[in-house]
């Protein structure tokens, strides 16, 4: 997938009219307590990263399209709010302090399912021992992708039980897509072990 090419043509039928509802899921189960870092990668042209800064998160986006990284500097700009900026495969990302939240939304179901061992080691090497992965998995029943189907049972062997704290099943909350067919994305907030 070009990423580069389809922000320079507006081919972005992942992007979502508003904010992601998942925001006041999160706030509801009191994970986005004021002053935690937070880092968003495959950030795109969220407005998720915006939101978290303006409630006081310290935001970290990352991604590898240029014109999406500097729709979001712009974005930070005009708010006067500040943000740090990685530009490249966020996979390689090591940051010089660990993370309280990672926002994960439409970017591990972007990445090849060959990389989805390195986005886990990747995660738990972000994040504090108690942290969270805020997950959103996009669940699809069609081979290929992208999107790639993050099914809960391939999502439980990826992140296992010894590295990541599940929440009981019956938490799971699932949030259609508004585009992608309303594919569902299953909220799931795994704690860093
Ligand atoms: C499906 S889009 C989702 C964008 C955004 N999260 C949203 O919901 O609007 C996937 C994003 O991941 C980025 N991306 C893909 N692979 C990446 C990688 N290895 N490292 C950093 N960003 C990547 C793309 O450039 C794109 O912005």
């Amino acid at each position: 997938m070009d990423w580069e090419t389809r922000f320079q043509t507006d081919d972005t039928p992942w992007e979502r009219p508003g904010l992601h509802p998942a925001l006041d899921h999160w706030a509801d189960l009191g994970l986005l307590e004021d002053g935690q870092s937070i880092i968003i990668p495959g950030c795109g042209r969220a407005r998720e990263p915006l939101e978290l800064a303006r409630a006081g998160q310290d935001v970290t986006v990352a991604d590898l399209s240029e014109t999406a990284l500097a729709w979001q500097k712009e974005a930070f700009e005009v708010e006067g709010l500040p943000a740090h900026f990685e530009y490249g495969n966020a996979l390689n990302f090591r940051p010089p302090a660990l993370f309280d939240l990672i926002w994960e939304q439409t970017f591990l179901c972007a990445i090849s399912p060959k990389d989805r061992e390195a986005y886990e080691q990747t995660a738990h090497a972000w994040l504090k021992p108690g942290g969270h992965l805020l997950a959103l998995f996009m669940q699809k029943d069609e081979r290929g992708g992208p999107p790639y189907g993050c099914s809960i049972d391939a999502m439980r062997t990826l992140f296992p039980e010894t590295r990541w704290e599940w929440p009981q099943e019956s938490a799971f909350r699932p949030f259609p897509h508004p585009s992608l067919n309303g594919k569902p994305e299953i909220a799931a907030p795994l704690k860093r072990l």
